[in-house]
């Protein structure tokens, strides 16, 4: 049953923003404690990071953030388009005027890769159930290929051996 008084709405919000946001940095908390061969903190964040996705996932079913497939990639094409149109956009102009290059190079990564999200949605929400091709990523840069991965990201210019297959 999905919440409906506006105080708890804005509740689960603020609780899905923050169990999602701790489910990423305990994952990279513990990528970080694996490089350092401490296996036991490794273990426990990704426990954790695990046991947050699953309260995350609580509270968007509670949202009734959770619908058709097709529905859903009609949202995932709205929040990819609104961070290469408006969100990156802004950022990017805040890190040039700031002459944060750093952020600036990050911010513009992100951007170019959130335009190519936004049409393979589009392409799978055209057939959804179709045999699914092979399916690379950037892990520099997010960049998501269809098919053996190129040579060179066109969005970072990384090597191929960056690329990691999506199962
Ligand atoms: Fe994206
Ligand atoms: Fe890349």
């Amino acid at each position: 049953m999905a919440s409906t008084d506006p105080k708890v709405i804005e509740d689960l919000k603020e609780a899905f923003a923050g169990e999602s946001q701790a489910n990423r940095k305990y994952l990279a908390f513990a990528e970080k404690a694996q490089k350092d061969n401490l296996a036991y903190a490794a273990k426990i964040f990704r426990a954790a990071a695990e046991a947050e996705t699953i309260h995350a996932h609580s509270h968007l079913r509670l949202l009734a953030g959770i619908k058709s497939t097709p529905e859903n990639i009609g949202a995932a094409i709205e929040g990819e388009t609104f961070e290469f149109t408006k969100m990156y956009p802004g950022m990017l102009a805040d890190a040039k005027a700031a002459g944060d290059k750093a952020a600036e190079h990050g911010f513009n990564l992100a951007n170019e890769a959130e335009k190519v999200h936004a049409e393979l949605f589009k392409k799978a929400l055209a057939n959804p159930g179709q045999t699914p091709p092979k399916v690379y990523v950037c892990k520099i840069c997010g960049h998501v290929h269809e098919g053996d991965p190129p040579d060179k990201c066109p969005i970072c210019g990384g090597q191929k051996q960056n690329y990691f297959e999506i199962i």
